[in-house]
């Protein structure tokens, strides 16, 4: 698993494997994954909300508590370093007025049609879309108004609390991403875990209520042994399709 370092774009991707047992001998940069976290946070999101959190459990007590609740799988057990993927839907208020201050000072100068359409993004729209209440009720009616707005015009019809709750995770998954191939072109490998009890994690992790987990990510060197069987996936023409 020692290769050299991927120089190009296309070599990370190849190279890049769902690697489940690391070394445990040799030195690991907890400095790279800092770096990747940073590149992560630059992936696309949606309305640049960044509703995410990158949680790492570096400590070998808290690694150990985090693995147990990955159901012991290797890829935690073995990891030098556990990134967890949070998403904070909660903290849409804080985000949108973080935004809503760039645009300000943005369109300071400015104020026309394109400067209010700006400003009325985060001020209005946002809190429209991300302002929900624990029963989904406001989405349910924000879905009945988008279907009838929908009869007439081309709509974006995602708009309920779970809608939201997917484009945040779309986002989060997105950041995950880039963060692996950050760490594979610093020869670093990794595993994307879905296998582990949220609720148990989020205890740990002392993450709040309104958090929830998109995924964890062991990261280290992997073995020799670390990958468990060859590439494979279904033929292009089953995924890809032309209109
Ligand atoms: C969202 C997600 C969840 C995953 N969960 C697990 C997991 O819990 N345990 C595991 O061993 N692999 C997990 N994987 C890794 C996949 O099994 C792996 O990416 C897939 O088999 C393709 O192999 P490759 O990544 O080496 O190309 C997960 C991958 C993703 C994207």
């Amino acid at each position: 698993m020692n290769k050299p370092l991927a120089s190009s774009f296309e070599q990370i991707v190849n190279s890049r494997r769902a690697v489940r047992k690391y070394e445990q001998d040799t030195p690991f940069d907890h400095e790279a994954v800092r770096k990747a976290i940073e590149l992560a946070t630059l992936a696309p999101n949606s309305s640049n909300m960044q509703l995410w959190e990158f949680h790492r459990v570096i400590s070998s007590e808290a690694r150990e508590q985090v693995a147990r609740c990955c159901m012991g799988q290797s890829a935690a057990r073995m990891a030098r370093e556990l990134v967890v993927i949070v998403v904070r839907p909660d903290k849409w208020k804080k985000h949108a007025h973080i935004n809503a201050g760039k645009i300000r000072e943005a369109y300071k100068d400015q104020n026309d049609a394109k400067a209010r359409r700006a400003h009325g993004y985060y001020e209005k729209l946002i809190p429209m879309l991300y302002n929900n209440d624990r029963f989904g009720v406001r989405g349910a009616v924000r879905k009945l108004l988008t279907f009838l707005r929908g009869l007439s015009r081309p709509t974006v019809r995602e708009v309920s609390r779970s809608d939201v709750r997917v484009s945040i995770h779309k986002s989060a998954g997105l950041a995950a991403m880039t963060f692996m191939y950050a760490m594979k072109s610093r020869g670093y490998d990794t595993c994307p875990l879905e296998g582990f009890d949220s609720r148990r994690v989020k205890t740990c992790l002392g993450l709040p209520g309104g958090s929830e987990i998109t995924m964890i990510i062991g990261c280290g060197k992997g073995t020799s042994d670390g990958v468990y069987s060859e590439r494979f996936r279904v033929p292009l023409d089953e995924v890809m399709f032309e209109h």
